[in-house]
């Protein structure tokens, strides 16, 4: 493995640098160039990132690679190219696409997530494959990019995409990381507990979007995190949020001020309730309750027990009996 894995992070490092030529300064990139600054990426954040324009070609990179000597076959196996299945030739896996450098832990490029520019192209992004070198459950968005401000701040921030890091590291918002898809895994939370002790999941406001959160969130807290998660109006992803209410309100509200887990909870499981009939109203108490009875200090479940006698004018000994019952069943 070993052996050929240089080969590999070679031939990435040389296709990053290809596709980021060919989006600066050539005349094939003049669409995909177009096309960030409409959606406002600057000059900066295209280097930082290193974003890079794959052209309309089925033998672009494959050509590039084997005048290099690269070996069709090394250039398969990590994913850079595809193979024809008929008679095996090699070809370009990435077509009319812009390119998202995916990089280790150590900072060597092993994959590329490819996003089209026309709104109806399918699939919007193409992630190459899974390989020895690239595996997405052990692997976050710009990690090692942002690492050393996730230490100073003892926190990190968790975004659904490769263009929210991007947006909210140009609005101010450095400890920003991705995670390739919504599932979290035990050892991405872990990369990111060795580093802070606070993560603020930041995901889209859709339903995919708050889903994912809430999942991710109870892996992020299992592994000893504490964990908060930002506000976004419905329908609207960092990236959105940014453009349309601008860097600092982003900053100083959406990651400044974010909702604490059981505030993030009470507010999602009124999602697809309606909250002015009884039934729903009910069904909601009995959901936070059993959200209450999985704390572990007695002075925070009384203190929600509190809020829920409050608002929903019931009778604290009946709530509290009723979460009792749901730690009884926890156990
Ligand atoms: N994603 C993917 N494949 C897809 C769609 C999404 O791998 N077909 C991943 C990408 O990493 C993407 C993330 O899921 O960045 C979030 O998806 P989505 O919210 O749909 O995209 P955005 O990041 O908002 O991208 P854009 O703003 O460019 O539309
Ligand atoms: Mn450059
Ligand atoms: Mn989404
Ligand atoms: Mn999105
Ligand atoms: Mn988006």
């Amino acid at each position: 493995e070993q052996e050929e894995a240089g080969v590999w992070y070679d031939g990435h490092e040389l296709a990053m640098k290809l596709y980021h030529h060919l989006l600066v300064s050539s005349p094939e990139g003049r669409k995909a160039r177009e096309y960030l600054r409409k959606r406002g990426f600057t000059k900066e954040m295209i280097e930082r990132f290193q974003l890079g324009y794959a052209p309309d070609s089925w033998s672009f990179l494959t050509d590039f690679l084997q005048k290099r000597n690269f070996l069709p076959r090394d250039m398969a196996d990590c994913g850079l190219l595809a193979l024809r299945e008929s008679d095996g030739r090699p070809f370009d896996r990435f077509r009319n696409r812009i390119m998202f450098p995916i990089w280790d832990k150590s900072g060597r490029v092993i994959a590329f997530g490819g996003r089209v520019l026309e709104a109806d192209d399918k699939p919007k992004y193409l992630n190459s494959p899974e390989s020895q070198v690239f595996n997405k459950s052990r692997l976050l968005y710009y990690f090692h990019g942002a690492r050393p401000a996730v230490k100073r701040k003892n926190e990190a921030v968790l975004f659904e995409g490769y263009v929210d890091v991007i947006s909210a590291f140009r609005a101010g918002i450095e400890h920003g990381v991705g995670a390739l898809g919504t599932a979290l895994s035990e050892e991405q939370a872990k990369m990111l507990r060795r580093n802070a002790d606070r993560v603020i999941l930041c995901y889209d406001g859709d339903e995919a979007g708050q889903k994912a959160a809430w999942k991710n969130a109870e892996i992020l807290k299992k592994s000893g995190l504490e964990v908060f998660v930002a506000a976004l109006p419905e329908g609207m992803d960092p990236d959105d949020y940014i453009k349309e209410y601008g860097a600092d309100r982003f900053a100083d509200t959406v990651i400044g001020q974010p909702r604490t887990l059981m505030e993030f909870k009470s507010v999602y499981l009124r999602r697809n309730k309606n909250m002015s009939q009884e039934a729903d109203q009910l069904r909601f108490v009995e959901e936070m309750l059993i959200e209450i009875s999985r704390l572990p200090k007695a002075i925070e479940r009384d203190h929600y027990i509190r809020r829920l006698e409050e608002e929903f004018s019931l009778s604290y000994d009946v709530l509290k009996q009723e979460m009792k019952e749901h730690v009884q069943n926890n156990v």
